[in-house]
């Protein structure tokens, strides 16, 4: 094409100010020369336009985004076996120069739409997302077998990391200029996706934002078949109804242990400084069996609130901390952890449809450890090449101490193991390149009575978008300060809307401290965070 030599001029002159995307870029955009990378689309979305797009896992319904180049790609996992990954990355115009790749939950199965859309392309990231190798829902594991063995390995980790290259070699061809930045945000198994990344792949990334992470896949899920037995069936002894849960066991817990941070406020700050203890609902003669506990009831309640181990001593998991009773049954009762469980012993690991959770024994731990299908295990407590002097990568983590599906005590756990390692191994802080922070209240990833909203996943998408977007309101701000400016995070402060609906206003503001501070009530209005300070304090 020959152009007049004004309209080089003037080419030159956008391109050296600032890079950006425009509906034209977009319709001619095609990918050059990327081997197993093919291009099959870009749809361009004008500003406000309604951007209606669902795959079995994720979904997005709005017309309130900037402009945006939307590129689908199908990425070739391994040429012999022919198995393949769909990748999408999403180009606003108005860029800012950085890349954000936003994980998946459960076993995935879709391009996650919605983050891409509530995160990433408002704030100006160019955003990538893969469906991980296959299409399905969070709970389905059919598609993994039996010995469907390039598509694990896809979902454990290979998917994410071709995507990541893929994506940023996109973002290179149609800003023509290579990313500034790369950034990561994603829970639970994203969580895990993304500590997968720190340790095998740490050129991938400059910061990473992982919450309550799936990164012991192989001991979650054994913990999550194991809680399942302490309850289920319904018919048996020590089975404790929904109801139950919500209004016996969980004023119970609050009274016991709520008032310990000196605010009596349904929130539990550090569940750890108590004990719960439901023999005190035990039953009296005659009482009416649904407001009080058996002694199978009780027992449960013993496993279900303690560290997991197996007979012969070995670890396999934190238990419940008490706090999210509310919310416990359905982590309990086989509404998604449980269904996962199941699903990876019956396709991933026995190889065996008819297993049942009843069929669940210690060999079986011992055999998924060795076996690891699609190395989906994320626990190298070795991360000095990701946040090593030659790296400088940053990596923040978050849970809620009333995670329903994935105990609190996994996110300590690991972070503990990583900080034993760098002490026996190295001259490195932690603090300079990791750390870790505690919502109180807040369930898996999201919701609860909680300040759970503080601009991670699964949040603003959830009707909880952060206070602001700066950097002490907005984890993904806070990840960008800290790899840009080398300002770290001392604490963040997440917001509880009424309801957990942004549309019913703020109920109240609270600090997220930094593991191991904990929050400490001062006095004055408890619906504002400056009421209350991090502090340490032995559990
Ligand atoms: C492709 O780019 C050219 C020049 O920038 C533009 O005139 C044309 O409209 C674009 N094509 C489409 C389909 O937008
Ligand atoms: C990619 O495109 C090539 C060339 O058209 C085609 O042969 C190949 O099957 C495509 N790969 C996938 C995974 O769709
Ligand atoms: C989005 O698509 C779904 C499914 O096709 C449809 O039911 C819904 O009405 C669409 N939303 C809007 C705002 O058009
Ligand atoms: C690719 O797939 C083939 C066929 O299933 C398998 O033998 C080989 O190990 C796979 N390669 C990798 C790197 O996973
Ligand atoms: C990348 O960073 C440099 C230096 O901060 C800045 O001048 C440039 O505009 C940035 N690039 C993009 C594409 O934003
Ligand atoms: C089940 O299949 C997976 C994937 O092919 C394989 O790694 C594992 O060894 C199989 N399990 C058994 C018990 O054979
Ligand atoms: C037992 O308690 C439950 C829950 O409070 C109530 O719904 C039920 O009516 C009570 N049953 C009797 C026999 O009082
Ligand atoms: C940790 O990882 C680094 C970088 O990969 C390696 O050089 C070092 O040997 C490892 N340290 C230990 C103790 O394994």
């Amino acid at each position: 094409m020959h152009l007049p030599p004004l309209f080089v001029l003037l080419g030159l002159a956008l391109g050296a100010t600032a890079a950006s995307g425009s509906q034209s870029t977009c319709s001619n955009f095609t990918l050059d020369d990327v081997p197993n990378v093919n291009f099959t689309a870009a749809t361009y979305y004008p500003a406000n336009a309604l951007v209606n797009i669902s795959n079995a896992y994720s979904s997005i319904d709005e017309s309130n985004l900037p402009a945006f180049c939307r590129v689908e790609l199908v990425i070739t996992t391994n040429t012999t076996a022919g198995s393949s990954a769909l990748t999408e990355v999403w180009l606003p115009d108005d860029w800012n120069g950085r890349v954000l790749t936003v994980g998946n939950g459960g076993m995935a199965g879709g391009v996650t739409v919605t983050e891409l859309g509530h995160v990433a392309v408002p704030q100006g990231f160019a955003g990538i997302s893969t469906n991980t190798g296959h299409d399905g829902t969070t709970n389905d594991g059919a598609w993994a077998g039996p010995h469907n063995d390039n598509a694990i390995v896809d979902w454990g980790w290979r998917a994410v990391h071709l995507s990541v290259l893929a994506g940023k070699e996109v973002v290179k061809q149609y800003y023509e200029t290579a990313a500034n930045k790369s950034y990561y945000l994603g829970c639970s198994n994203g969580g895990r996706q993304g500590l997968k990344e720190v340790q095998e792949f740490p050129e991938d990334f400059d910061g990473v934002v992982v919450g309550s992470p799936a990164n012991w896949w192989t001991h979650l899920q054994a913990w999550s078949i194991h809680m399942n037995l302490n309850t289920e069936p319904s018919t048996s002894p020590h089975f404790m109804t929904e109801d139950m849960w919500q209004d016996v066991i969980a004023p119970e817990v609050m009274r016991q242990c709520d008032e310990y941070d000196g605010l009596t406020d349904g929130i539990i700050n550090d569940p750890r400084t108590c004990s719960f203890r439901p023999e005190t609902l035990t039953c009296r003669p005659g009482q009416n069996a649904s407001t009080c506990l058996t002694g199978d009831q009780i027992s449960a309640l013993h496993r279900i609130y303690a560290d997991y181990y197996e007979a012969d001593q070995t670890y396999v998991f934190g238990g419940y901390y008490p706090g999210g009773e509310a919310r416990y049954y359905s982590g309990l009762v086989g509404k998604t952890q449980f269904k996962i469980g199941r699903a990876y012993f019956q396709f991933m690991v026995t190889n065996d449809t008819s297993w049942t959770i009843h069929d669940y024994n210690a060999d079986l731990l011992a055999l998924t450890d060795e076996l690891d299908p699609g190395q989906a295990n994320a626990i190298d407590p070795n991360i000095t090449a990701f946040v090593g002097p030659e790296h400088n990568g940053k990596l923040i983590q978050y849970f809620g101490w009333a995670d329903e599906l994935i105990s609190p005590g996994n996110a300590i756990h690991y972070y503990e193991t990583v900080h034993q390692f760098l002490r026996a191994n190295t001259h490195l802080d932690i603090n300079d390149f990791y750390r870790l922070f505690s919502v109180p209240g807040m369930n898996h990833c999201h919701g609860g009575l909680a300040a759970n909203a503080f601009g991670s996943v699964e949040q603003a998408s959830n009707n909880s978008p952060p206070l602001s977007l700066d950097a002490d309101h907005n984890i993904l701000a806070a990840i960008v300060r800290w790899v840009e400016e080398g300002v770290a995070p001392d604490t963040l402060t997440g917001v509880y809307y009424n309801d957990n609906d942004v549309a019913n206003g703020v109920g109240f503001t609270r600090p997220l401290c930094r593991y191991p501070y904990n929050l400490r009530y001062l006095g004055g209005d408890p619906n504002s965070a400056s009421s209350f300070e991090c502090a340490f304090h032995q559990a």
